[in-house]
């Protein structure tokens, strides 16, 4: 089931993938699949996976960037030595003038993740960080941002938190999503709308209409094609996000826990074996 969502195992399986995006009117958001990384070794590895794969990009003349996890540069293990890889990237990132994306993830990171994406704004700014709806602090965190010019990717959220930290229904969750996206149609800068929801889509399409802020719709590999076939072709800019990597397993189970009709397929499978 894994495929569906998953470019392969190498970077040139995700640059396929990345090309093919593109040949569909998309850009690409590459991401080499790993977290919560405690071995100082593989931070390393993936640091430098990271830097071949933006050579590749610019190389294979890619429309498109990388999306990074905090945790996969070693957030979990020091938060400096998460910082000093992120510099390293940002610095290959502009000198190819590619852009670059910071995955968000569980609550306990999101305080770090904010500082670190500040202090590279500082260096860099064409470099963007993931702000979840689902969290009770996003709003202010999505001020914040905007203080500094920061760019913004919204997404609903995909791991589970505690009520004191998250709305727990879907209702509050696009609610809050809804009224982030009017923040950011008001005061954000370059701003990117992450959902496969199509009422959010259309709400964002209404924005738009009295608006001339730049953003782009993006969405995941594998999920709603159909849709972001409708939306380059009524010429909105829109991304599609690519992971590749032997890591594939917890970020396939979010998608499967996202709809009760994945369960069915991989229940299917499973008794197809
Ligand atoms: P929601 O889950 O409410 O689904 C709305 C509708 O979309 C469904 O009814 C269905 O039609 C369709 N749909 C949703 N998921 C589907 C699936 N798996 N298969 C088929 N159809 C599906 N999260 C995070 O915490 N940190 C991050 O950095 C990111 N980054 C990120 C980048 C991009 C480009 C996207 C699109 C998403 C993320 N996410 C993320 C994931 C995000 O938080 C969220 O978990 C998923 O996008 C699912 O939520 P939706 O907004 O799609 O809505």
């Amino acid at each position: 089931m894994a495929k569906k969502w998953v470019a392969g195992y190498d970077a040139g399986e995700a640059i396929a993938a990345a090309l093919d995006s593109n040949s569909r009117g998309m850009s690409a958001i590459l991401n080499f699949l790993g977290e919560d990384t405690t071995d100082a070794k593989i931070v390393d590895q993936t640091v430098r996976e990271y830097l071949s794969l933006m050579d590749l990009i610019g190389k294979r003349q890619v429309r498109g960037c990388v999306s990074v996890k905090p945790t996969q540069l070693g957030l979990a293990i020091d938060y400096d030595m998460c910082l000093q890889n992120f510099k390293r990237l940002t610095a290959r990132a502009k000198e190819l003038d590619q852009f670059m994306w910071i995955d968000m993830e569980s609550v306990k990171f999101t305080e770090d993740t904010i500082a670190i994406y500040l202090e590279l704004y500082k260096q860099y700014d064409m470099t963007g960080v993931a702000i979840q709806s689902y969290l009770r602090r996003s709003a202010s965190d999505l001020l914040h941002i905007a203080e500094h010019g920061g760019k913004v990717r919204l997404v609903k959220g995909a791991y589970h938190e505690p009520e004191e930290h998250a709305f727990s229904t879907k209702e509050e969750v696009d609610a809050n999503y809804v009224k982030l996206m009017r923040m950011l149609f008001e005061s954000g800068s370059f701003f990117a709308i992450a959902t496969h929801d199509s009422n959010m889509i259309e709400e964002a399409i209404r924005l738009s209409n009295d608006s001339t802020k730049e953003f782009e719709f993006q969405l995941l590999m594998g999920i709603r094609d159909e849709l972001k076939n409708e939306l380059t072709t009524k010429e909105f800019a829109v991304a599609e996000y690519i992971p590749y990597g032997s890591q594939w397993l917890p970020y396939s189970v979010r998608r499967i826990r996202e709809r009760k009709r994945n369960l069915l397929l991989l229940a299917r499978s499973l008794i197809q074996q």
